[in-house]
């Protein structure tokens, strides 16, 4: 499928001019084109840039190259033409590929530990910054604490000790976004991170990534499908529209 793109920057509220964040990173990405293989183009020409501190949403039928584009951005995924890159806050240019740890992710299929806890789902989150010993004793109480915590400001403090094999889906969903949050990453990548929750819980999943954008810095790109969450919740909005859909690129 051959897939035009067009970026709107719907609403620039909230944060009205440069803010200075010792955390997050500028994302700047310049025609981003990717096929798989020889295969039909999935996206071309996709270009936004996206300052620390804000928020964009991802949106568009399923199929258009969401995912994949979320890919390309957490360097798992090559692009077939285009450059990706994030400026840290003291100036470092990184491209996806050695952000590493600074980019927090959640995974349309979540990828959890099933037989693990809530907890230390959650945890696993900053496996990155521990020595492997150090984590065959445990995390740190303080962290577990503010795992606990994470998990308790999704709604989720009474499953926090159970196997998440025994969670509902929204309830996993839920401990997808917690991990990303205690990340302490630069940036989170969240792809369709509320698609199994009621609304409730929807927004207090949004609310909860928004204020890490807004009073941390963070830069939030999260695929969204429901207008009104995207209206209420992002700063932006990019759109990936298929071509046959009639719409050309911008
Ligand atoms: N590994 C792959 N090899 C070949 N084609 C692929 C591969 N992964 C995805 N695709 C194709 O790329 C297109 C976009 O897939 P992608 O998962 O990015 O869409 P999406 O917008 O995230 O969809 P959804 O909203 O259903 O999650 C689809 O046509 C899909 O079949
Ligand atoms: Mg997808």
């Amino acid at each position: 499928m051959t897939t035009a793109v067009r970026l709107a920057s719907l609403v620039r509220r909230r944060v009205t001019k440069e803010t200075i964040f010792p955390t997050g990173a500028d994302v700047r990405v310049e025609g981003l084109a990717l096929r798989y293989g020889a295969g039909p183009w999935i996206f071309r020409d996709v270009s936004f840039r996206l300052p620390r501190g804000r928020m964009l949403a991802v949106a568009g039928p399923s199929g258009v190259g969401k995912t994949s584009l979320m890919r390309c951005l957490a360097g798992l995924l090559p692009a077939s033409h285009g450059q990706i890159a994030y400026r840290l806050s003291d100036g470092t240019i990184l491209t996806p590929a050695v952000m590493g740890a600074r980019l927090g992710m959640v995974f349309q299929s979540l990828r959890l530990t099933g037989a693990a806890s809530s907890i230390d789902n959650v945890c696993f989150g900053r496996l990155g910054r521990h020595p492997f010993f150090r984590t065959l004793l445990g995390f740190p109480r303080g962290e577990r604490e503010e795992a606990y915590a994470e998990l308790c400001a999704l709604g989720l403090c009474h499953q926090a000790h159970s196997p998440v094999s025994r969670l509902s889906g929204g309830e996993r969903q839920r401990v997808a976004v917690a991990r990303a949050l205690h990340q302490d990453a630069d940036v989170i990548l969240a792809d369709e991170p509320v698609a199994s929750l009621d609304k409730a819980n929807a927004q207090r999943c949004l609310m909860c990534l928004r204020q890490r954008a807004v009073q941390d810095g963070l830069t939030v790109i999260v695929v969204l499908h429901d207008e009104d969450l995207i209206e209420r919740y992002a700063d932006e909005v990019l759109r990936l529209e298929p071509v046959e859909a009639g719409v050309t690129g911008a």
